[in-house]
């Protein structure tokens, strides 16, 4: 079986690596808010040139906290893709916001030029979600928030390492939002995010409202954690385990990235000349394929035809957010999301991991076409 996907592989890979961190962890006599999670946030920030980093414990938290540290309460609104994962809008209705979405484009992503009709005078924040691996358009939705005064707040929780132009992803908005679940480009071994802001009050704020609302830093940066809160806030903490994993693996993850990027090349080789629409590029963004996402109208033939041949394939996401019943009764007034219905009626993704094998992929690329004779 090729299987989807499966931390059962990189395990088995990284053993030795893995496991020492672990005991590292485990030796250290800190549970949290030791040494591995210090140097987890200072190389994360570093490495995407951020002033300020802070490890939470999801990405959901993420959003969240960056909303809560904006600001975000009941009664206002909050902009997004009408196509993402269901954690950008539960982490948006948690602060008590309401979400307004917009339709996307080919590419997958916000459509930027439907986004100034959803603003209103309650609108607060842009979530831009840079879904599969790819960015959105930044300059436009910087161009848009600057006009309405909006902050962004990116989800770059499927996006980690890519880049916008010149800059990172999550450095280009006032905030950016990262996850760790295992099947991210940088995956922990349980849940995991991170924030990180070039903004030194924001920054305060975000630590204050991971840990009870206490202030941990001082004006000199300095950790302080006094038994004191200051504002509302929740517990969204990393672990030393997870973080002592994260550490070995962001030391290897250009590696990782880079054998995604092969895969990825060799899926476009072998399937350009079929019927499948293939991933759509940027050209001012980089791709770090999360996931690679093509579409068929016949998918669902074409799913289970692979599934009889031992190859795994997921849909990523089968349902826009408006079409949901949590979210439903949001949605009443007169919108078009058409481009994120079609979309998700004929989306699935292909197994991309850096453990995948170059005979797999081709074995992969070899049963689609087959297929895709088959059913003409
Ligand atoms: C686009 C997007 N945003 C947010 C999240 C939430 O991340 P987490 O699962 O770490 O809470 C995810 C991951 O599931 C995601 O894909």
């Amino acid at each position: 079986m090729i299987k989807f996907w499966s931390y059962k592989q990189e395990l088995k890979k990284y053993n030795k690596k893995i496991k020492s961190q672990i005991n590292k962890s485990l030796n250290s006599g800190q549970i949290f808010f030791g040494k591995e999670l210090s140097k987890f946030e200072k190389n994360f920030t570093k490495k995407y040139k951020s002033k300020f980093g802070v490890a939470v414990g999801s990405g959901t938290d993420a959003l969240f906290i960056a909303l809560k540290a904006l600001g975000v309460k009941k009664g206002d609104e909050v902009i997004t893709a009408a196509n993402t994962a269901i954690p950008t809008i539960s982490a948006i209705r948690n602060t008590g916001a309401t979400p307004k979405l917009v339709d996307i484009g080919e590419d997958y992503l916000i459509n930027t030029s439907k986004i100034e009709k959803e603003i209103t005078k309650k609108t607060k924040v842009i979530i831009p979600v840079h879904l599969y691996g790819q960015t959105c358009d930044m300059d436009k939705i910087n161009i848009i928030a600057r006009k309405y005064r909006l902050k962004i707040v990116e989800d770059c929780a499927q996006s980690q390492g890519a880049k916008y132009k010149n800059k990172f992803c999550g450095t280009i908005g006032k905030i950016g939002c990262f996850s760790f679940y295992p099947t991210k480009i940088l995956g922990a071994y349980g849940d995991g995010g991170f924030v990180l802001t070039n903004d030194f009050n924001l920054y305060k704020k975000i630590k204050r409202i991971r840990f009870y609302g206490i202030e941990t830093v001082d004006k000199k940066n300095k950790f302080l954690n006094k038994y004191y809160s200051n504002e509302d806030g929740i517990n969204s903490r990393l672990d030393e385990i997870q973080a002592g994993i994260l550490n070995f693996k962001l030391s290897i993850l250009d590696k990782l990235i880079a054998r995604r990027r092969y895969i990825a090349d060799l899926y476009t080789k072998e399937l350009q000349s079929t019927n499948l629409k293939l991933p759509k590029l940027n050209k001012y963004s980089t791709h770090v394929y999360h996931l690679y996402t093509v579409f068929h109208p016949r998918r669902k033939i074409l799913i289970q035809n692979l599934k009889k041949n031992l190859i795994d394939t997921k849909i990523i996401y089968p349902y826009p957010i408006h079409t949901m019943k949590a979210f439903k009764h949001l949605f009443k007034n007169n919108y078009n999301l058409k481009k994120s219905e079609i979309k998700s009626k004929g989306i699935f993704c292909l197994p991309i991991y850096p453990e995948l094998k170059n005979k797999e992929v081709l074995k992969i690329c070899n049963t689609i076409k087959k297929i895709l004779i088959k059913i003409k």
